[in-house]
């Protein structure tokens, strides 16, 4: 079942300014496994991790043996990166654990948001790095996010930028979307129960300034976020850009309405602050600087960029890792007794000790607390569109629903779940392409940055997909309205 959610962004026309993207597909995980090169190079990973792109992956992989993969699970054929996040799992109150379902792969956004003057360069061989904190379990600023345009030094460090660039987006397809790294810690369950019904995407954008450094000790120092995260000036030491890399995976966490327990990522972090990600680049980097010169088609997909060659899906999702020896007993996926690695679940606030690498202890069941623990804020539903965008500024928001119908249509029947002797579901209907929809504009934002005012109008179409469910006696048809919203850039300069 694959589904993707696209995220239809164009910011900032700014004359001058590079605001082009394209969405990588990476369909699939090539595995689910306690690898991490960055963190525990040449040993079993603390934790477990959805890992995609070039199937060479491994625990001390090199930029020449990612490049000698065999294939990826990610759409352009020449991308062998790897791609990589923390696991989400579901621990019921008796401690046992399950991975969540990721619908789909993961899409990795490569925005090439730039200043007037400055250039964007790709990432050179070897280049790695990583984004958030696996320990933070609190976050330091106000809830919600002041407006972008009134952040002062204090919103700007480093640390709360990082802890911006986090998103749990909750996901209900009926509705307008949420904007994209509105909410930065998960939502308790209830809330997700009430209000999720498509799962949550979880969301990261990676630092976009560099030094030049390939790397740096601890797979973060030569990196560095914008003033604004997304976007506004790079500090001093770290003026050069690269592209702006935002990773998006959906976990159906609504399979577990009824269920007790709590959602925690494969670190142990039940909060989402500690949520990160991971990259090592494996592209040729020729072929990397066209796409960032060329693919400039306003749409952001792979197919409207005349530089890399496309797999299908289908070949996307065979490609797979061969799992080491060393991890041949492990069972992320479970269900398990507690986390796989044995990790110890923290709450936080305080900053969670370091996990060990390479746990081969069996995991012990680690029981949900029946005391309270951190208080989560709670952030009601709001939508990218609304006036909301305007007042949290914004910037790359607004996501939506480009081929969810097939998910839909398994939502619907499981809605609609025959009886017994009901006949099976049927293969869903192929949605109809979308026309080239026109919409109107709903809603405009702006911010401000480095005296640049940007201006994003979003459009909103609406898109209809209709879904046949089965029923006992007969079929229904459900008519599903999708709405999309699309953002076209205007700016102003002032
Ligand atoms: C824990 O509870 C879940 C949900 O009820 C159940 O599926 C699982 O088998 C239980 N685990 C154990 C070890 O009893
Ligand atoms: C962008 O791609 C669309 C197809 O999605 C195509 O119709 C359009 O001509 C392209 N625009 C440019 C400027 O190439
Ligand atoms: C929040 O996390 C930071 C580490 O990033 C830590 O220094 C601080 O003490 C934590 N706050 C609380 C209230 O525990």
């Amino acid at each position: 079942m694959k589904s993707f959610t696209s995220l239809s962004v164009t910011m900032a026309l700014l004359s001058g300014t590079t605001h082009a993207f394209w969405r990588m597909e990476c369909h699939d995980r090539i595995a689910l496994a306690r690898i991490d090169p960055l963190v525990d190079p040449g040993t079993v990973s603390q934790h477990s991790h959805a890992i995609h792109g070039g199937n060479a992956f491994s625990m001390d992989v090199t930029y020449e043996q990612l490049r000698a993969s065999e294939c990826t699970s990610c759409l352009a054929t020449d991308d062998k990166s790897a791609y990589w996040t923390p696991s989400m799992h579901f621990q019921y109150e008796n401690g046992t654990t399950e991975v969540v379902r990721q619908v789909g792969g993961m899409l990795a956004y490569y925005l090439l948001f730039a200043n007037s003057g400055e250039e964007i360069e790709a990432f050179p061989e070897g280049f790695r790095m990583l984004a958030g904190d696996t320990r933070l379990r609190n976050f330091t600023g106000p809830v919600p996010d002041p407006e972008k345009s009134l952040w002062t030094a204090k919103d700007k460090t480093q640390l709360l930028l990082g802890q911006k660039a986090i998103g749990m987006n909750c996901l209900n397809y009926a509705k307008d979307p949420e904007p994209s790294m509105y909410r930065h810690f998960l939502p308790d369950k209830d809330y997700m129960d009430a209000n999720c019904v498509n799962g949550i995407r979880a969301e990261i954008f990676f630092p976009s300034c560099w030094n030049g450094d390939p790397d740096s000790d601890n797979h973060k120092d030569h990196m560095a976020y914008p003033d604004l995260v997304n976007g506004g000036t790079c500090p001093e030491g770290f003026e050069k850009r690269v592209p702006s890399l935002f990773f998006e995976t959906i976990w159906d966490t609504y399979a577990f309405k009824d269920a007790k327990g709590q959602f925690v990522f494969a670190n142990g972090d039940p909060t989402g602050y500690g949520y990160h990600g991971d990259f090592i680049m494996g592209w040729n980097v020729d072929t990397l600087q066209s796409g960032i010169e060329q693919c400039t088609n306003e749409s952001g997909q792979l197919k409207d960029c005349p530089v890399f060659e496309l797999q299908t899906e289908a070949d996307c999702d065979k490609c797979k890792l061969s799992m080491p020896h060393v991890l041949s007993d492990d069972d992320c996926a479970g269900p398990a007794d507690g986390l796989c690695g044995n990790v110890a679940i923290q709450y936080g606030p305080e900053y969670a000790s370091a996990l060990k690498p390479g746990n081969s202890e069996a995991p012990s069941a680690v029981p949900t607390p029946t005391t309270p623990v951190q208080a989560m804020p709670t952030l009601p539903y709001t939508t990218a569109k609304s006036a909301v965008t305007d007042q949290y500024g914004g910037g790359l928001s607004v996501a939506n629903v480009n081929g969810i119908a097939s998910q839909a249509s398994e939502i619907n029947a499981q809605a609609a779940a025959p009886t017994d002797d009901a006949p099976a579901a049927p293969a869903p209907t192929q949605p109809p392409a979308p026309e080239q929809p026109h919409g109107s504009i709903v809603s405009t934002t702006t911010y401000t940055s480095a005296g640049v005012v940007y201006e994003v109008a979003i459009e909103e179409v609406a898109v209809y997909v209709t879904v046949e469910a089965p029923a006992p006696q007969k079929r229904h048809a459900h008519h599903m309205h999708h709405r999309r919203d699309r953002e076209h850039g205007l700016l102003g300069r002032y």
